[in-house]
């Protein structure tokens, strides 16, 4: 699955909930290429956001991918309520369960695209024994659970490391990172060699989000 070209991802956290079909429509139709739906449990992490009956709903609403990020502990009790509900990315960070490789195997035996998440301050290290599982794996650059943070400067080292590991381990899963993205960051970041951006204050809070997206594409 490596790919040259850098892909959009639209945080809905950042969007109005209230209206949270037409949101993701409008990012659809400003060029997105996957949308991010962050689920939080208010234990893993310190806020609640929605569970599978959003995801099922929001597939109404747009013909793209729905990337599912858990931020939920012991992730392995709901993925398949998340698969059956329609996600076609379902990522888990490492730090939320001991049954990462299981859950992992799990959610790519149902033929979506599974992959693992970690956290600031996990050490990479942590994603060698799942990496060749991985359809993706996500970086997190920000402490998960809230949009709007600034970006952790160190994780352009850390998105290198994952690089270096994909690179060993021959494994083509696309890199993504998640947390402060903008457009000031993000040429580093894509050299730093990340493939997938994330981006929920960046593109919401835009009054023109087509064209931020359209920048992002020609990094
Ligand atoms: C944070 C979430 C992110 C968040 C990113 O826990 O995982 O997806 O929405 O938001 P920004 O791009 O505003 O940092
Ligand atoms: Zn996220």
């Amino acid at each position: 699955m490596k790919t040259n070209k850098v892909w959009v991802a639209p945080s809905v956290l950042s969007a109005d909930f209230g209206k949270m079909g037409e949101e993701v429509a409008r990012m659809e139709s400003c060029g997105a290429d996957v949308i991010h739906c962050d689920v939080m449990d208010g234990l893993f992490v310190p806020n609640i956001t929605f569970g599978f009956k959003m995801i099922a709903d929001l597939k109404k609403h747009t013909s793209l991918p729905l990337d599912v990020h858990l931020m939920i502990d012991r992730p392995e009790r709901y993925v398949q309520r998340f698969i059956d509900a329609g996600a076609d990315w379902l990522t888990v960070h490492c730090e939320a369960t001991n049954e990462l490789i299981p859950t992992l195997e799990k959610i790519k035996a149902a033929g979506i695209k599974c992959g693992a998440v970690i956290s600031p301050d996990t050490p990479t290290q942590a994603l060698a024994q799942c990496f060749p599982l991985c359809d993706v794996v996500l970086l997190m650059s920000v402490y998960p659970g809230f949009g709007g943070q600034k970006f952790i400067e160190k994780s352009l080292q850390r998105m290198q490391e994952l690089h270096a590991m994909r690179q060993a381990c021959q494994s083509s899963a696309l890199l993504e990172i998640d947390g402060g993205v903008n457009e000031q960051n993000a040429q580093a970041i894509v050299a730093a060699g990340a493939d997938v951006l994330v981006a929920g204050n960046t593109l919401f809070s835009a009054a023109d989000p087509r064209e931020i997206i359209r920048r992002l594409h020609s990094l």
